[in-house]
C-alpha cells in the first residue's frame, strides 16, 4: 500500500480550496476514500459541474503531475496505451541494411521506438500522478476492457518488452456525462461520485472565488436567476461555468443590478439555444408580471 495523499476529509476540502476548487463534504469525502482505498474515482454528472476541474485541482493540491487521456469515439490502444513508431523503425532498418534480422528486431523494438500514450506514461511515472480519463462514456466499450486491465493491477504488458508495473500508483479519476451506461465491471472497480449543480450557497462562493470584484448582492442575484433557469426544463441548463461567465460579464459591463434589460442583453452568455432563450425570456416576464421569483 502507498502512503495516502490526505490524512482527513477536512484536509481534502482545505487543500482543494487552496487550489481553487470548492468541494462539498460529499465530494471531499469520496476523494478521501478513493485515496485511502487506492481505487479509481468515477465522477458522473451533467456538463460543466466541475468534473474535469476536480482532477486538475487535485493535481494542483497535491503537487502531482496531471496526465490526461481524452476519450472520443474510436479511440484505441495505440492512442491510449502505446504504439510503435513505425516510420522511425523503418528508417532504422534501412540504415542498418547489413544487419541480420535478430539484431534489427532487438533494435527497433526497444524503448527508443516506443511512443508512450497517457495510460502507459501514467503507469511508468515515478513522480506523483493524477491520471484523468476524461469523458469515458464517449469511448467505445472495447476501451473499457483496456481500462479494466490497466486499472485492475496497474500494469501493462508490451509483448516485445515485457510487463511494466507501476512504481507508484497514480490517483485515477474517470469522468462521464452518462451519455451511455459504463459497464458493471468498470463501475465495480471504481468509487462513484455523482456531481450535480451545487446548492446556491456553494455556487455563490464559487462565483466569489472566480470573480472577486463582483458585488455580493449581484453575485447572489446571478446565482438565484441561474437556479431559476435550471428549473425551467431547458434544452441545455446553464452550468457553473456559465454562472461564472455571467458574473464576469456583469462585472465587465459595470452593471449594478440584474434588471430586465441587463438580463435581456446578456442572456446569451448563459443560454446557447434560441428556443431556450425564448422560453426563459417569456417565463421571466411572466414572473415579473406576477411579481414573484421564478422557479
Ligand atoms: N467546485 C468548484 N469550485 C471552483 N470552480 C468550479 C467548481 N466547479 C466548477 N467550477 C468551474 O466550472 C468550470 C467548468 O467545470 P469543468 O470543465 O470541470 O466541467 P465538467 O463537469 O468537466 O463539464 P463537461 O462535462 O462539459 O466536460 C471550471 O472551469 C471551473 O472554473
Ligand atoms: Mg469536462
Amino acid at each position: 500500500m502507498q502512503t495516502p495523499l490526505f490524512a482527513s476529509v477536512e484536509e481534502v476540502g482545505d487543500r482543494l480550496a487552496t487550489a481553487g476548487y470548492l468541494a462539498s463534504t460529499a465530494v471531499a469525502t469520496t476523494v478521501f476514500l478513493a485515496d485511502q482505498l487506492g481505487k479509481p474515482l468515477l465522477v458522473e454528472g451533467p456538463a460543466g459541474v466541475g468534473k474535469t476541474e476536480l482532477a486538475r485541482a487535485l493535481a494542483r493540491a497535491t503537487g502531482a503531475e496531471l496526465i490526461r487521456l481524452q476519450c472520443y469515439e474510436g479511440i484505441d490502444e495505440s492512442r491510449a496505451l502505446y504504439e510503435w513508431n513505425h516510420a522511425k523503425q523503418l528508417l532504422r532498418i534501412t540504415a542498418g541494411r547489413d544487419e541480420g534480422w535478430e539484431q534489427a528486431r532487438a533494435h527497433v523494438f526497444s524503448e527508443e521506438f516506443l511512443l508512450a500514450r497517457p495510460l502507459l506514461t501514467a503507469i511508468r511515472n515515478t513522480e506523483p500522478t493524477v491520471l484523468l480519463v476524461d469523458e469515458t462514456d464517449k469511448a467505445d466499450v472495447e476501451m473499457e476492457g483496456l481500462l479494466l486491465e490497466v486499472l485492475g493491477d496497474f500494469q501493462v504488458t508490451v509483448p516485445e518488452l515485457g510487463t511494466i508495473t507501476a512504481a507508484r500508483r497514480p490517483f485515477v479519476l474517470l469522468t462521464s456525462n452518462a451519455t451511455r451506461e459504463l459497464s458493471e465491471a468498470l463501475k465495480r472497480r471504481c468509487l462513484f461520485l455523482h456531481l450535480d449543480f451545487p446548492p446556491a450557497e456553494l455556487e455563490r462562493e464559487i462565483v466569489r472565488l472566480h470573480v472577486p470584484g463582483l458585488d455580493d448582492t449581484l453575485a447572489e442575484s446571478v446565482v438565484r436567476l441561474v437556479g431559476a433557469l435550471r428549473g425551467m426544463e431547458l434544452r441545455k441548463a446553464p452550468s457553473i461555468a456559465e454562472t461564472v461567465d455571467w458574473a464576469r460579464t456583469l462585472l465587465a459591463l459595470g452593471a449594478d443590478t440584474l434588471d430586465e434589460s441587463v438580463v435581456e442583453a446578456t442572456l446569451g452568455v448563459v443560454l446557447k439555444y434560441q428556443a431556450d432563450h425564448r422560453k426563459a425570456t417569456a417565463e421571466l416576464k411572466l414572473a415579473t408580471v406576477l411579481d414573484r421569483t421564478p422557479g
